[in-house]
């Protein structure tokens, strides 16, 4: 299922994302000791970053993940990481408990599968996942074989003007992906290689926001809250799991 937050501008629905990521931080330090939160990439959620730098103080035992990344080296103003680092990271105050970033390490390798693969090891190996009544548990063949998928706290998730979401674009084979956490994919936007999470461990997550604002996402906004399809990627992000889409007036518009 997939609600629909419509805020009056992209300011107070970045304001809005950045209180439900420290609301998500807290409760899961509460209830676990640590958080996983999962971050998008793009140019809407940077002002999003900046609020949270400035909301939540005490980033001890945070871990920041990127549910998908551009391949490209560490340091290319491309990078979804070096966003988070500028916009997130920049910001907050110096000689206080720092969230660790895991990047894509292998992103500028030259070989996105390695980078995929070696990138869903690091997730299998920090964040805990569930068997039995938790969220990933929904899709979890009992007896299949396959691990349980490791459960995000949070996931915050971006918006295309055609329907993506993550790196996951309309009718790509990796929207059929059911065992593999992290694929490599060609985007249909620059630059052309990426490595992105896929719809199983995307709904795995305890919450997820789609954070999306301006007029020209609305056709998107709109096939985003109809019934699922493979052409609009972001409206199988509601498939087994709830998901809160923010969009500003003008990007609720259609
Ligand atoms: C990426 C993103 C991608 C993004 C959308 C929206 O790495 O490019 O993860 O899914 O969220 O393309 O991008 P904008 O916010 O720039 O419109």
């Amino acid at each position: 299922m997939i609600e629909l937050t419509v805020t009056d501008d992209a300011e107070a629905a970045a304001r809005a994302c950045a209180a439900r990521i420290a609301a998500a931080i807290e409760s899961a330090r509460a209830q676990r000791g640590v958080a996983h939160v999962a971050l998008a990439g793009g140019s809407t959620p940077a002002r999003a970053y900046e609020l949270l730098a400035g909301r939540a103080g005490d980033w001890r035992d945070v871990h920041l993940w990127l549910g998908d990344e551009r391949c490209v080296p560490l340091d290319h103003p491309d990078s979804n990481s070096v966003l988070v680092r500028d916009t997130l990271l920049a910001h907050l105050p110096a000689g206080r408990p720092q969230p660790i970033l895991h990047r894509v390490e292998r992103a500028g390798d030259g070989d996105p599968p390695a980078a995929a693969d070696a990138y869903a090891a690091e997730l299998r190996a920090s964040v805990p996942g569930e068997t039995t009544g938790g969220p990933a548990s929904a899709g979890h063949m009992a007896g299949s074989g396959t691990p349980p998928f490791p459960v995000l706290d949070f996931v915050l998730l971006g918006l295309g003007e055609d329907g993506h979401t993550a790196s996951l674009f309309p009718d790509d084979p990796a929207l059929e992906e059911r065992e593999r956490l992290v694929v490599a994919v060609r985007r249909r936007k620059p630059p052309p290689d990426g490595v992105t999470f896929t719809l199983p461990l995307l709904r795995a997550a305890r919450a997820t926001v789609v954070l999306t604002a301006g007029a020209a996402k609305a056709q998107a906004v709109a096939a985003t809250l109809a019934p699922p399809s493979a052409h609009t990627p972001a409206s199988l992000l509601g498939i087994g799991a709830t998901v809160e889409l923010i969009a500003d007036r003008a990007a609720a518009s259609a």
